[in-house]
C-alpha cells in the first residue's frame, strides 16, 4: 500500500495514537508480568488486578480419557448445552445445542437466567434420555470466578455485557444445582466449573501434549498458563500440594484497571469505556477483544465523516448508533484481497453508505489494520510474559475465539510481535483448539470423575 501518512493524512493522524512500537510492547511485559505475580501473591492478591484465579485443575489429559459426559457452555451471547463422547483418542463425538441469551437474561434477575440454563438442559437431556443417567457434567463459565474447590466458583463480576443481578458473590455451581432442582426433573452431576480459557487449555493439551497456554480473543480476551503449584499462594495446598502443577486463570482482561495501560490508551479507547456497561474495568480486554474492536473502527470513521474527509461527509443513521460497527466487519474487510475492496464496499452498503471510492475504501482498511494489529500486538505481549514466566523454550499455546479464529491475519501478527518480543530462542506452535468450552468441559469433568 503506498504511503498511509501522505494518502490519507487526517485518519493517519488518529491511527498513528493506536501503534505500538517494540518499546511500548517491552513496557506491556514487564507491567503485566508484575500485575501477575501480584495476582499469585497472597498478600497482594487482594488488591490485584489481574486476580489469577487458581483453577483446582493439577493435571493435563493424559489422552487415555473416555466416556460421556455433559458440557454447558455460558460465556457469550450463545449458551450451548453439549454431550461429549470421548471414543479414543482420535474420535471425539460432540452433539450439542445452542440458545440464544437474550438481552432480557443477561441483564434480568440472575434466578431466571439460571432457570433457563436448567430449562435448556432439561430438554437436552430428555431429548438424548439422559434424563436420570446422573451423566458428570463441566460446567464452562466464562467470567471471573473465586474457586475453593473444582465445583465451586464465585462469580467476582460480570464481564462481556453482562450484568444479571443476584449472581456476583454466588457461588454459581450452587445457583445452576439449585435450578436443577426447582425443576426435579432430570438428574446430573455438577462436577466441575471451569473458565473457558482452561478448557481451550485442556482441548488442546489432549492431542499436544505440550500445550502449556489457553487463550481466548472472541468475545472477550483472557489466558491460562501452566503455574508450578508451590507458586500459587493462593492455594491453600500450595506448600504440601503432591501435584506439581496449576492451571491459573489469569482474567488478563482487568489488566490496567488501575490505569498502568493508560500511556497507550487513545481518547477512542475512553470512549469505548466510559460508554460500557462496566466503565473502568476490563482495560485490556477492551483494546483487544471482538466486543469493542469494531466500535473502535466505527469512532475513529465517525470522526473522519464529521471532518468530511472520508467517503464525502456521507454518514448514515446506522453509523451514529453504537455497536453497528461488527468486529466481524474488520474481518471480511481485511480479507478483501490486495487491490479488491469488494468487501469493504458492502460492508459500507449494508451500513447505508454507498461508494466506490477506492482511496475511502483503502482508508478504512488502514483503519481496520490499526486496530487488529494492535489487538494482536497486545495479545502477543500476554502470551510472551506468559511463556517467560514459565521459562520454557518449547510450547504449544491453544488458541479459540472468533476473533483469532475467522481474522485473516490475526495468527500471523500473533507470531511475528512474539518473535520479536521473546529474547533467546523459544519454540513456541499456536493451534486453534477445537472446541475448548465443550471438549474441554468433558476432560475436567473426565479428570474429576477418575
Ligand atoms: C472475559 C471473562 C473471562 C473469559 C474471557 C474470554 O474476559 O472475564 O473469564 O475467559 O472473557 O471469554
Amino acid at each position: 500500500m503506498s504511503d498511509p501518512k501522505k494518502k490519507y493524512p487526517e485518519a493517519y493522524e488518529i491511527c498513528e495514537k493506536f501503534i505500538l512500537n517494540k518499546q511500548h510492547m517491552d513496557e506491556i511485559v514487564y507491567r503485566l508480568t508484575k500485575e501477575i505475580n501480584m495476582g499469585l501473591t497472597r498478600d497482594t492478591h487482594p488488591r490485584a488486578t489481574v486476580k489469577c484465579f487458581v483453577t483446582y485443575v493439577q493435571e493435563l489429559p493424559t489422552g487415555k480419557e473416555r466416556g460421556k459426559y455433559l458440557a454447558l457452555d455460558l460465556g457469550g451471547t450463545n449458551f450451548r448445552v453439549l454431550l461429549v463422547n470421548l471414543i479414543n483418542e482420535k474420535d471425539i463425538d460432540i452433539t450439542g445445542k445452542t440458545y440464544a441469551i437474550s438481552k432480557e437474561l443477561q441483564e434480568g434477575p440472575g434466578i431466571k437466567l439460571f432457570d433457563f440454563i436448567a430449562s435448556c438442559l432439561a430438554e437436552f437431556c430428555k431429548e438424548n434420555k439422559m434424563d436420570q443417567s446422573n451423566t458428570p457434567l463441566g460446567f464452562t463459565f466464562s467470567f471471573p470466578c473465586k474457586q475453593v474447590g473444582i465445583d465451586n466458583g464465585t462469580l467476582v463480576a460480570w464481564t462481556k455485557g453482562f450484568k444479571a443481578e443476584g449472581v456476583v458473590n454466588q457461588n454459581v455451581v450452587e445457583l445452576l444445582r439449585d435450578a436443577i432442582k426447582r425443576r426435579g426433573d432430570f438428574k446430573v452431576n455438577v462436577v466441575a466449573i471451569l473458565n473457558d480459557t482452561t478448557g481451550t487449555l485442556m482441548s488442546c493439551a489432549f492431542n499436544h501434549r505440550n500445550c502449556k497456554i489457553g487463550m481466548i480473543v472472541g468475545t472477550g480476551s483472557n489466558a491460562c498458563y501452566v503455574e508450578k503449584t508451590a507458586n500459587t499462594e493462593t492455594f491453600d495446598g500450595y506448600q504440601n500440594s503432591t501435584k506439581p502443577n496449576m492451571i491459573i486463570n489469569c482474567e488478563w482482561g482487568a489488566f490496567g484497571d488501575n490505569g498502568v495501560l493508560d500511556f497507550i490508551r487513545t481518547p477512542y479507547d475512553h470512549q469505548v469505556d466510559k460508554q460500557s456497561i462496566n466503565p473502568k474495568k476490563q482495560i485490556f480486554e477492551k483494546c483487544i477483544s471482538g466486543m469493542y474492536m469494531g466500535e473502535l473502527v466505527r469512532l475513529v470513521l465517525l470522526e473522519l465523516m464529521e471532518k468530511q474527509v472520508i467517503f464525502k461527509g456521507q454518514t448514515s443513521q446506522s453509523f451514529l448508533i453504537k455497536g453497528k460497527f461488527d468486529t466481524s466487519f474488520i474481518t471480511e474487510i481485511e480479507s478483501d484481497q490486495p487491490g479488491s475492496h469488494r468487501n469493504a464496499a458492502m460492508v459500507m452498503d449494508r451500513l447505508g453508505i454507498r461508494t466506490n471510492n477506492e482511496k475511502d475504501l483503502e482508508c478504512l482498511r488502514f483503519i481496520c489494520e490499526t486496530i487488529s494489529t494492535r489487538s494482536a500486538r497486545l495479545a502477543a505481549c500476554g502470551l510472551v510474559c506468559l511463556i517467560n514466566k514459565m521459562n520454557v523454550k518449547e510450547l504449544t499455546v491453544g488458541i479459540d475465539g472468533s476473533v483469532y479464529r475467522y481474522h485473516p491475519h490475526y495468527h500471523r501478527l500473533l507470531t511475528e510481535n512474539m518473535n520479536m518480543l521473546l529474547k533467546g530462542s523459544v519454540k513456541f506452535e499456536l493451534v486453534l483448539s477445537e472446541d475448548g468450552s465443550g471438549r474441554g468441559a468433558a476432560l475436567i469433568a473426565a479428570v474429576c470423575a477418575k
